[in-house]
């Protein structure tokens, strides 16, 4: 368990917070959330790196990595409640994954990004990513273009 600022913590997915985080997933996503069953498997084969924000109360955000693969990560999705949004908690998810995933031995993390995405673009470079090739234009799709990024430990 990983405190973060005020009363929340951030700790390992249970089975019983899969509901949960498919309603953030929903409410952040409408067009194209996660369905159940993808959760469900991240959950049984990532569990370890499926982190969840949780003040006693609620949860609040989830952030979804792999573990380090010949010294590769990817951040696989990051989410923060609306209500909290643009107060630290994005920065404080994503710092504490880094360092997990730094200290597993990864040597690079890598991220997809809608690039009109400007917070979680200016989050990613805040924390030293840097993009990585030119935007893709139809990563997921027609109309679903998404920019890599990269940061290098
Ligand atoms: C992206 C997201 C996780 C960021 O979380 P957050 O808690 O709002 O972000 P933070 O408050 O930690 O802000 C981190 C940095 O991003 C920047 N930022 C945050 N909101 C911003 C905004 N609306 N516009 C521009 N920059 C912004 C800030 O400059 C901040 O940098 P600083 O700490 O140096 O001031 C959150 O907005 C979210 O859940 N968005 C919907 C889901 C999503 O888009 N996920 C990413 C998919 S790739």
């Amino acid at each position: 368990m990983i405190p973060l600022h005020g009363d929340r913590f951030l700790r390992k997915i249970t089975e019983a917070d899969l509901p949960d985080v498919l309603r953030l997933d929903r409410e952040t996503f409408p067009d194209d959330p996660y369905p159940y069953f993808a959760l469900r498997q991240f959950h049984d084969a990532l569990g370890d790196h499926l982190l969840v924000v949780d003040d006693g109360t609620a949860l609040h955000g989830y952030i979804l990595a792999t573990p380090p693969l010949h010294a590769s990560s990817w951040i696989l999705s990051l989410v923060v409640s609306p209500a909290l949004r643009g107060n630290g908690l994005g920065r404080e998810l994503m710092t504490a994954m880094l360092g997990r995933l730094r200290e597993e031995g990864a040597g690079e993390v890598l991220l997809t990004v809608d690039p009109a995405n400007d917070s979680a673009v200016a989050l990613y470079r805040h924390l030293g990513f840097t993009p990585s090739g030119e935007p893709h234009p139809e990563y997921f799709g027609p109309g679903e273009p998404r920019q890599r990024m990269r940061l290098a430990f």
